[in-house]
């Protein structure tokens, strides 16, 4: 899986937006527990153009580490090593002066690796000013998602950053890939020989997956509202589980060959066309902060979709995500054919209970396989029952723990190349131009009403149940 082994590691991490919303919620706590577990020594600078200095983003990570990690503030060694680590530099990204203090910041840094945590219109200011001041040398960038917001920006994005960094130093993250129930499977499906044979459109009806969630945009309807569903996350985490789900085997082990076979799913699938699509809104969304009162924005979506490759053909993929839905759930159903013939009444009654592979993939995390049973009684009728394959156990690391000590390492495994990424916007590219209106959804119901027609002839949604035991899945 690893690649570039031989990578020199970064010994700085610059922090571009260090005192916005997302350093706050992930990145501060994941760099606490990478020095906490002493996975790497680095310095850190804060960029921000908030009127900060050094004390006061000290007590802001202090603040964000404190939200999700029980530490003693005066006492913590960790923690007062980190801080020791950790530099300002305040400024405005646009300005060249700010870069100047940069590079006096980074004397002694060999090998700095940028992040940017900002705002996407943003990214290539910074990248340009990088450069103009000779600061990508022998550094890598880390770019958080959305990038691009379509098929067009991603590519200008992705010649903007070609343009001051190699393609091996340009870490895109999606931070569903640094999941541990979504990297097993890839595992799952490549370490075990028994699921191949029938991993195909010969014994598979259709897929449907749900990352569905039990709350709103919170304070994010401002971003939300010039993203929507589609592009906040179904062009990227629900797209990688596809991808990592109908790949073929790579043909060796490292980052190009997965990369390479992702690509492929890509570009066979159908580009979508707007009756494979529903949207719809919560109602209540149009009065949120920093949204428009005739925003048609979607805060939800199904789709079906289809690849063209000789395994996939006839197979739809239906996917779905959503706010303000019943539960916080995400899983993967992978609905097997019935049998071809019909010999017990069961089957006639209850035709559509065939049997199943179902990933679990949070809040925990579990696969397991339903078959029909019989049950006791003259009568040959059965039911059908989940053979628990494994329960998995819960993370060690956070996905932001463990991309953000990949990316200081320089290994890529888990991280997006850019010809994938270009092809994943183009097969959603005509739906961000032409779609159907919003329909209105009810808060915690499953969406709207036409999402249930999307399916068809190939049954129903299947909904995800809400856990008793929750947080298994750290995020
Ligand atoms: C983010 C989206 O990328 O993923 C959010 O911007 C969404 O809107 C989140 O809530 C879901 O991630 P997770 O890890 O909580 O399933």
């Amino acid at each position: 899986m690893h690649n570039n082994h031989h990578a020199h590691p970064g010994d700085t991490l610059v922090i571009f937006g260090a005192t916005g919303n997302l350093a706050y919620k992930m990145i501060f706590p994941a760099l606490y527990n990478i020095f906490k577990h002493g996975h790497l020594n680095m310095n850190i600078i804060g960029v921000a153009s908030s009127k900060y200095n050094r004390e006061k983003l000290h007590q802001r990570a202090t603040e964000s580490i404190n939200q999700t990690i029980n530490i003693q503030q005066n006492k913590d060694k960790t923690l007062i090593h980190m801080l020791s680590c950790l530099d300002y530099v305040g400024g405005d990204y646009r300005d060249k002066e700010t870069f100047n203090k940069l590079e006096k910041a980074l004397q002694n840094a060999k090998r700095p690796v940028y992040y940017l945590a900002i705002p996407p219109e943003l990214f290539t200011t910074v990248i340009k000013n990088l450069k103009n001041q000779n600061l990508n040398k022998n550094a890598r960038i880390i770019v958080e998602k959305p990038f691009g917001r379509d098929l067009k920006s991603a590519q200008e994005l992705n010649q903007v950053a070609l343009s001051a960094f190699p393609e091996d130093s340009i870490f895109r993250i999606d931070h569903y890939l640094g999941k541990e129930a979504i990297m097993n499977l890839l595992y799952f499906r490549f370490a075990n020989s028994f699921l191949e044979p029938i991993w195909n459109r010969n014994y598979i009806d259709h897929i449907q997956i749900t990352l569905s969630e039990n709350f709103g945009v919170k304070d994010r309807g401002a971003f939300y509202e010039s993203a929507g569903c589609l592009r906040d996350v179904v062009q990227n985490h629900l797209f990688q589980i596809v991808a990592l789900l109908a790949m073929e085997p790579p043909a060796y082990q490292g980052f190009n060959a997965i990369q390479n076979e992702k690509l492929k799913i890509f570009q066979s699938m159908r580009p979508l066309h707007a009756d494979d699509l529903v949207r719809g809104q919560y109602k209540g969304y149009q009065t949120e902060p920093g949204v428009s009162p005739d925003s048609d924005v979607e805060t939800f979506c199904a789709l079906k979709l289809y690849i063209d490759s000789w395994r996939w053909a006839g197979v739809p993929w239906f996917l779905r995500s959503g706010k303000h839905l019943p539960v916080s759930a995400a899983e993967i159903l992978i609905q097997l054919k019935k049998p071809p013939q019909h010999l017990f009444d069961d089957l006639a009654t209850q035709g559509e209970q065939s049997n199943y592979f179902r990933f679990k993939l949070s809040p925990s995390a579990a696969i397991a396989l339903a078959a029909r049973i019989k049950r006791t009684g003259k009568e040959f009728i059965g039911t059908q029952q989940e053979l628990f394959l494994q329960d998995l156990q819960p993370e060690e690391e956070a996905p932001y723990e463990r991309l953000l000590t990949d990316a200081m390492l320089g290994d890529r495994a888990l991280f997006t190349r850019e010809d994938a990424v270009e092809a994943a916007w183009a097969i959603i590219d005509p739906v961000l131009k032409q779609h159907n209106k919003s329909c209105f959804y009810k808060k915690g119901s499953w969406g709207p009403q036409a999402a249930q027609k999307l399916i068809g002839n190939n049954g129903h949604w299947d909904n995800p149940k809400p856990e008793e035991h929750k947080n298994n899945f750290k995020s």
